[in-house]
Parts: C-alpha cells; sequence; structure tokens
C-alpha cells in the first residue's frame, strides 16, 4: 500500500496537464519572443493562458505576471512593495510561510523597513483587532497575511482584512497559494493588491506559478534582462510550465464543487476516526472552523514513539507530513505550531488530502498509526 497524504506539499500531475504540456515539449517548442512562425505560435498560447488564468480570478490578463512559483511570487510582492511603492512599514505574522517570513525579516534586518508582528490566536486566527492597532499606530503599511496556513489549514477572512487594509490606505498582499484551485477567488470584489499562486499544489506542474499586480501598482522587475512579461519578469518563458499550470486551473475550477464535498469528506472522516482511536488528542488549528478541506493538523497524544512516528508511518507506507513545535531554541520544529503554542512533547501530524485520495486510505492510515503507538516500547 502506498499512500499520499501530503498534497499541502505537492500533488500529482494530472494525466491531463501532462498531455497539454508535452505539446510544448513536443511540437510548440519555439521561443515566445521569437517573431517568427515557431515564436508567434507559443506567444499565442501563453497569451491565451493568461487570459483564461485572469479569467479564473476575475482580473485583467495584464494583472497576471507569471513566475517560478509561489516563493518567487511572494518574494516579488513583497521586494517591489518597498523598492518601488516607498513602504516603510510593513506587518506580517509569525505563521506565515517562510517565502514570507525570510524576504520580511531581512529588509528588516538591512533598516529598510520596521516590521510589526500581527497577534495570532491560540487557535491559529489572526488578532484582527491588533491588526487594526497597528495599522492606526504607523505610517502607510503593507500588510502580508496568507488566505490558508499551509500547515494549519486556518482560512483568513480574506475580504474583512481587505477592509481593514482599504481603511487604513494599506497595500494588502496575501499568499494564496493554499487556495487558488481549491476556493473561488474574485480579485474585483475583494480589496487586495497582491495574490500568489503556485501550478503544483492543484495537480500542475512545479516550478510554475504566477502573481497577480493590481493594475493600480507600477512595480519594476526584481530579475532583469529581456522583456517578458512586460518588463516586469526577465527571462524566457517557462513554456510547458505556463501551459500546464492554465490547464490545471481550468481542470481545478471545472470540478471545484465535486471535489470540494468529497475532499472535505476524508477530511472529516479522518478527524472522527482519530478521535475515536485517540482520545484526548487535539487539533492544531480550526479544524472544524474556519479551516481548508484540504488540511487536517492533529496533536496526538504524548509517546515515546514520537521521535519516529513519521519514519515508521512512512515504513507502513503510509507519507504525510508533520513533526511538533519547537521544543528548544536550537531544534528545527515547526515555527508555525511554536507560534500557536501547540505542546511540543505530543508528536503533530498534517494530513492533507487530494482528489485522488480514498476512504480506504484513511482507514488504513488510523490502523497503522493505532498499530505504531501499540509497538512494544525498544529496550
Ligand atoms: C503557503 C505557501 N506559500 C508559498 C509556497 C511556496 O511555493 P513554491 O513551492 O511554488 O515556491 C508554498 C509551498 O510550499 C506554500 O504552501
Amino acid at each position: 500500500m502506498s499512500i499520499y497524504f501530503d498534497s499541502a506539499a505537492t500533488t500529482s500531475l494530472d494525466p491531463i496537464v501532462i498531455d497539454e504540456m508535452l505539446k510544448y515539449m513536443r511540437e510548440d517548442f519555439g521561443n515566445p519572443s521569437s517573431t517568427h512562425a515557431f515564436g508567434r505560435k507559443t506567444r499565442a498560447a501563453i497569451d491565451l493562458a493568461r487570459r483564461r488564468v485572469a479569467a479564473h480570478i476575475h482580473a485583467e490578463p495584464g494583472e497576471i505576471v507569471f513566475t517560478s512559483g509561489g516563493t518567487e511570487a511572494d518574494n516579488m510582492a513583497i521586494l517591489c512593495s518597498v523598492k518601488d511603492l516607498g513602504i516603510k512599514h510593513c506587518i506580517t505574522s509569525a505563521i506565515e510561510h517562510h517565502a514570507v517570513l525570510y524576504p520580511l525579516e531581512e529588509l528588516a534586518r538591512e533598516g529598510k523597513i520596521k516590521l510589526s508582528i500581527v497577534d495570532v490566536h491560540e487557535n491559529g486566527h489572526i488578532d484582527l483587532d491588533h491588526l487594526k492597532r497597528l495599522l492606526s499606530e504607523n505610517e502607510r503599511s503593507f500588510v502580508s497575511l496568507m488566505h490558508a496556513n499551509n500547515e494549519l489549514g486556518n482560512l483568513l477572512p480574506i475580504k474583512e482584512v481587505g477592509e481593514i487594509c482599504r481603511d487604513h490606505d494599506a497595500i494588502f498582499h496575501s499568499d494564496t497559494v493554499q487556495t487558488i484551485a481549491h476556493y473561488e477567488l474574485n480579485v474585483s470584489e475583494l480589496y487586495v493588491h497582491f495574490i500568489t499562486c503556485a501550478g503544483h499544489k492543484f495537480h500542475g506542474p512545479k516550478g510554475s506559478g504566477f502573481l497577480y499586480v493590481d493594475s493600480s501598482l507600477k512595480i519594476n522587475p526584481i530579475i532583469r534582462g529581456g522583456s517578458q512579461e512586460r518588463g516586469i519578469r526577465a527571462g524566457t518563458e517557462n513554456v510547458y510550465g505556463i501551459m500546464g499550470l492554465a490547464k490545471a486551473l481550468d481542470l481545478a475550477y471545472e470540478l471545484l464543487d465535486e471535489h470540494t464535498s468529497y475532499i472535505k469528506g476524508l477530511k472529516m472522516h479522518m478527524a472522527e476516526r482519530l478521535q475515536e482511536e485517540f482520545p484526548g488528542m487535539a487539533f492544531n488549528g480550526d479544524a472544524y472552523g474556519e479551516s481548508l478541506y484540504t488540511v487536517l493538523n492533529v496533536c496526538l497524544p504524548e509517546t515515546d514513539k514520537k521521535e519516529m512516528l513519521l519514519f515508521n508511518l512512512d515504513i507502513e507506507g503510509v507519507s504525510v507530513s508533520g513533526g511538533s513545535a519547537c521544543s528548544s531554541g536550537s531544534d528545527v520544529g515547526s515555527h508555525v505550531l511554536t507560534a500557536i503554542g501547540s505542546n511540543p512533547n505530543r508528536p503533530s501530524i498534517r494530513f492533507s488530502f487530494s482528489k485522488n485520495n480514498t476512504m480506504e486510505e484513511v482507514d488504513f492510515a488510523v490502523r497503522k498509526l493505532k498499530d505504531i503507538y501499540a509497538l512494544p516500547v525498544m529496550a
């Protein structure tokens, strides 16, 4: 048995996406910047892909910048806001992805910005009153808060946060890497300046993604060279990556409702089965509340098998992510679990689901976990 419960890390490529990409590897391989027929063909394909991607999030095609993935898109939003928009104060939270935290921390270390960290409640939700205070007490701010937390699954009330930012004239960036293709997103109804996407989170290719940039903003490139992406991001386009991303997004939105209810059923079944088998367990984050239907993060009872838990699950054919909060300054636990005060002595596991998982796999994983807990202690 080989079970993959780590779809928040990455997903398998959809065979239809592979077919789409192969076309641009085998036949339509022209450089989109070339003016001859081969080049014109791939240029037209990218233009169409951009229009389709933009339509899915109700943006204008000119507001989409294709990137190498979520990390580059997050970095671009942050660095351009500081470099081009005159931002001197940034607000983020301790539970953001490192693609957001590291560039912001570096800018703060270099003295280019003042960085404020908004409080997070124990259940992993952002303290919006604190956000309002930080916005009121500081000069014009850049706010970066993720739409869904990739470890906990918690969802941000993105519309409300946008309105708070609007009321304080702030620039708002939201890392939507875990929500694009899993939720409807309409940027024309949200007050948001930047959102980010990674194709490999929804059965598209790794190394593909985009940054949405609100058309009211004028940003300059951080990668310089050619005039690709209308001069905002230089470098020959990752044509098959872009085409694969656009196809994966089309497929995801075509069957969104069906996949949502199916995957939610898997998550809820897993939550119930675990509670039956592990009385006293808890959830990291707001599992039954405002939470991704794709992610379930559980905090299991203490065990002397904690260090070997993921390894043993892997041996049994179950691939998951996890770990625990940092228990000392030196260990490399999860910064997210530490920030919400999860008990470092208890093992935490993140199960993340996709359309390819089944109820049988959920039952199998819970059984194996139970078996591992029951193993005799090694002398
Ligand atoms: C919330 C979030 N942001 C950003 C990223 C980075 O995306 P990529 O792997 O495409 O660089 C990830 C993926 O791990 C993520 O989950």
